[in-house]
């Protein structure tokens, strides 16, 4: 098969995992005769500094005119002080809109081998297997007004919690049909002791809960909710939640797996191309030195694989492929404490390549 891919390399350690995924599609694309040609962007800092505009038109036609978008991550203390519409961050919540993206799945896979990197006991992780159904394209990252108002003592400044109910609805449907693919429970995170917009999500919730009686599910507050990610993750299959407290509770659940350089996730919308990109951001402070963790993006390959391409064989083979390599004591820096055991982002990618070729072999 022949695929077009965007790939948004960003700022920091973009460039370095993004490199890390191509490197190991082209292996892919080898071993199960595939074509896949990429197609180059900017998107934040560097777009800025190239164009002064964090998503220039140019990356937002190539993304629309590929099969599938892969970032790396954007932003960094550079551009920290520019004003908020001009920042890094802006490009890809533009990026997200533009393109439909509403629904990010996040999932949290423990591997085995890398029980003894996460700061929490191996009783409390061991068989965690949850999905962060976060909410993209709505919620306080896009209410307005958004705006400084007054000068001085009398200074406001204005962000604007703000959902529809179709909103709500289809990303609601989206959990309640995982949960059903997955033959689990859902739990609904909000803050609808407090929140009009979260007693509004509850409603459509159990609303939406009528179309799927076979689905057990419940309501959680997000506040109780990140006290029992760390108590007891097990209890949690699909949680389906909204943008803001999506994007807190997945740094959060990715201690469950020992870094944050493990989790992947996919973009996607109604039809259109989805955005696959690690959930890290641009880790400025280990920019450069290529240590980054590339396994996070690596995954969101393999979920590329699997949501943009129906490619279920190469996104195992993958993922298996990255099990293996933690599995025979590989591991980057924030893996471990053991320095004389670090790989690089190059050594840790050239592994995982290995373990391709060898499942290539074997085959
Ligand atoms: P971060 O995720 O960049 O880093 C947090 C910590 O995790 C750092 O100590 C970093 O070194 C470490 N880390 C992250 N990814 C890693 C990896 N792959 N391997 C090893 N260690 C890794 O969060 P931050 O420091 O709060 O944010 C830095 C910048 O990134 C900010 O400008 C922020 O807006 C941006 N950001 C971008 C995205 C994105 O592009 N999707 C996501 C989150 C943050
Ligand atoms: C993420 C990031 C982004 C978000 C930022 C960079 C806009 O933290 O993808 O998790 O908050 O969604
Ligand atoms: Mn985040």
């Amino acid at each position: 098969m022949k695929k077009r891919i965007a790939i948004l390399p960003g700022d920091g350690i973009g460039p370095e995992v993004c490199e890390a995924a191509t490197t190991v599609l082209n292996e892919i694309g080898t071993m199960f005769q595939h074509q896949f040609e990429f197609v180059y962007g900017d998107l934040g800092g560097i777009a800025i500094d190239k164009t002064g505009n964090p998503l220039p038109k140019e990356t937002l036609t190539i993304c629309k005119n590929s099969d599938a978008v892969l970032l790396g991550a954007v932003g960094g203390p550079k551009w920290d002080t520019l004003p908020g519409e001009q920042r890094p961050e802006k490009g890809l919540l533009g990026l997200r809109k533009e393109l439909g993206l509403f629904a990010n799945l996040r999932p949290v896979t423990i591997y085995d081998a890398l029980a003894d990197s996460s700061p929490l006991k191996d009783e409390v992780i061991q068989g965690v297997d949850l999905v962060i159904v976060r909410e993209l394209t709505g919620g306080l990252y896009f209410g307005e007004p958004r705006e400084r108002r007054g000068e001085g003592k009398e200074e406001l400044a204005v962000d604007t919690l703000v959902y529809s109910r179709k909103e709500i609805e289809r990303i609601v449907r989206k959990g309640f049909e995982f949960a059903e693919i997955r033959g689990g429970t859902l739990t609904s995170v909000d803050k609808a002791n407090v929140l009009e917009s979260s007693r509004l999500w509850r409603e459509v919730v159990d609303e939406v809960a009528k179309e799927y009686p076979n689905i057990s599910y419940s309501h959680m507050l997000v506040d109780n909710a990140a006290m029992q990610l760390v108590r007891n993750p097990r209890q949690f299959d699909v949680i389906v939640t909204e943008n803001m407290f999506g994007d807190i509770l997945s740094d959060e659940a990715s201690m469950i797996t020992g870094s944050l350089g493990m989790l992947p996730s996919a973009s996607l919308s109604e039809d259109g191309p989805g955005l696959f990109e690690p959930i890290h951001g641009s880790a400025p402070d280990i920019a450069g030195k290529g240590i980054a963790n590339p396994l996070a993006t690596l995954s969101s390959v393999a979920m590329m694989l699997t949501y943009a391409f129906s490619m279920t064989e190469e996104a195992d083979v993958l993922s298996a492929a990255i099990n293996d390599v933690l599995e025979a004591g590989h591991r980057t820096a924030d893996l471990t404490s053991d320095e004389r055991a670090v790989l690089s982002t190059t050594e840790m990618t050239n592994q995982v390549i290995q373990a391709l070729t060898k499942k290539a072999v074997n085959s």
